[in-house]
């Protein structure tokens, strides 16, 4: 007995990490969790998944029973003589040649044909949105229906929605012949709805995502992109089509102007003294169509901003003007983030902040 509890007190380096990584994996509450697909993009690949790894526990459970069998049976013990010596066996060589690469092979269909099924484009009831990774947030513009907004993509159940993903970055200087500077290479993954795809300078990659059911999924930005990668979060909320049809309606309208107060005192700094329309896209404000931050006409619409970390509440849009790097960090210097704008150009006061954020939440 006594030798046993030496034996798990010499093993507690290795068991009490083992626990904790294997308790780790227990979480109650995991919204970007692969195993629980919500659409059938990510339900294929879950499929796949599955297939996949239980064939290989299977192989695992064989391979490390047989050993730890043989290391068991065989090893040595007082008076037990060498055991004979063997060298090659043809038959046992060429077997355990050929069943992995059977395995391999029945491994290799399904996958390539889930590769090729997820990877095909939808033709029936297909909504296409275009998707630009920005250094740090996502920026969703709807072709066929004329609207745009930031970090969460709304999208109607049940409908094949084609993202085609590209980087940007128009806080840099453009290439010659280009519109837009490219930006670093981003991943774009809502885990409940669908795998990565990478977004990548240069190119257009294309994703589908579906969702069977209304909700809201949570995902993030899934390659390194430099300072705030791990602050570029997204969300999909997913709507029946006729709270999705009011959505877009709602979205189409213009900024309606405020006629007095602290509102219509932050409207004229938002378009004027501010210079917040450098940047943003404001729409029926002549000028406002910047793309170098979001679209901010219906900001109050919205669950969250700055990558889909705050909740939007006034006290958080004063925090974030205040000094906007504090929340996110950023390097609006080098042409990425938005810069302090009560540190430089406009050199903000505090009244004229509660002004601005008396604006902005009248922005539905
Ligand atoms: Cu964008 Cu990491």
């Amino acid at each position: 007995m006594r030798r046993v509890a030496g034996r798990l007190r010499r093993l507690r380096w290795v068991a009490v990490p083992a626990a904790l990584v294997f308790l780790a994996s227990c979480a109650s509450n995991a919204p970007q969790d692969t195993l629980k697909p919500h659409g059938t993009i990510a339900r294929k690949e879950y499929h796949l998944f599955l297939g996949v790894f239980i064939v290989a526990t299977l192989v695992f459970i064989l391979v490390e029973g047989l050993l730890f069998a043989t290391v068991a049976r065989h090893r040595h013990r007082p008076g037990r003589p060498e055991p004979v010596q063997v060298h090659g066996n043809t038959k046992l060589e060429i077997g355990w040649t050929l069943l992995p690469a059977l395995l391999l092979v029945g491994v290799a269909f399904p996958t390539i044909f889930t590769i090729f099924d997820v990877a095909k484009e939808p033709t029936k009831n297909v909504l296409p949105v275009e998707v630009y990774g920005h250094m740090w947030w996502w920026e969703y513009r709807y072709p066929t229906l004329n609207i745009s907004t930031a970090n969460e993509l709304h999208i109607p159940v049940k409908t094949s929605v084609r993202l085609s993903l590209r980087t940007i970055e128009p806080g840099l200087p453009a290439a010659k012949g280009e519109d837009f500077a490219a930006g670093v290479i981003h991943s774009f993954w809502i885990p409940p709805l669908a795998g990565k795809q990478d977004v990548v300078p240069g190119r257009v990659n294309k994703l589908t995502i579906q969702a069977d059911q209304p909700g809201t999924y949570k995902g993030q930005c899934a390659e390194y992109c430099n300072l705030s990668h791990a602050n570029m979060r997204l969300r999909v909320i997913s709507q029946t089509q006729q709270d999705f049809d009011a959505w877009v309606a709602q979205q189409a309208r213009p900024v309606v102007k405020p006629e007095s107060g602290d509102a219509a005192a932050g409207y004229a700094l938002f378009t004027g003294r501010a210079t917040c329309i450098g940047c943003h896209t404001m729409q029926g404000v002549q000028g406002a169509t910047a793309r170098v931050g979001p679209n901010l006409t219906h900001l109050m619409g919205r669950e969250t901003f700055a990558g889909a970390m705050y909740d939007i509440t006034p006290e958080n849009l004063n925090r974030w003007i205040h000094d906007p790097s504090a929340m996110k960090p950023m390097r609006p210097d080098e042409g990425t983030g938005m810069p302090n704008l009560t540190k430089t150009g406009p050199h903000l006061t505090d009244a004229e902040i509660n002004q601005l954020v008396a604006f902005l939440t009248t922005l539905k």
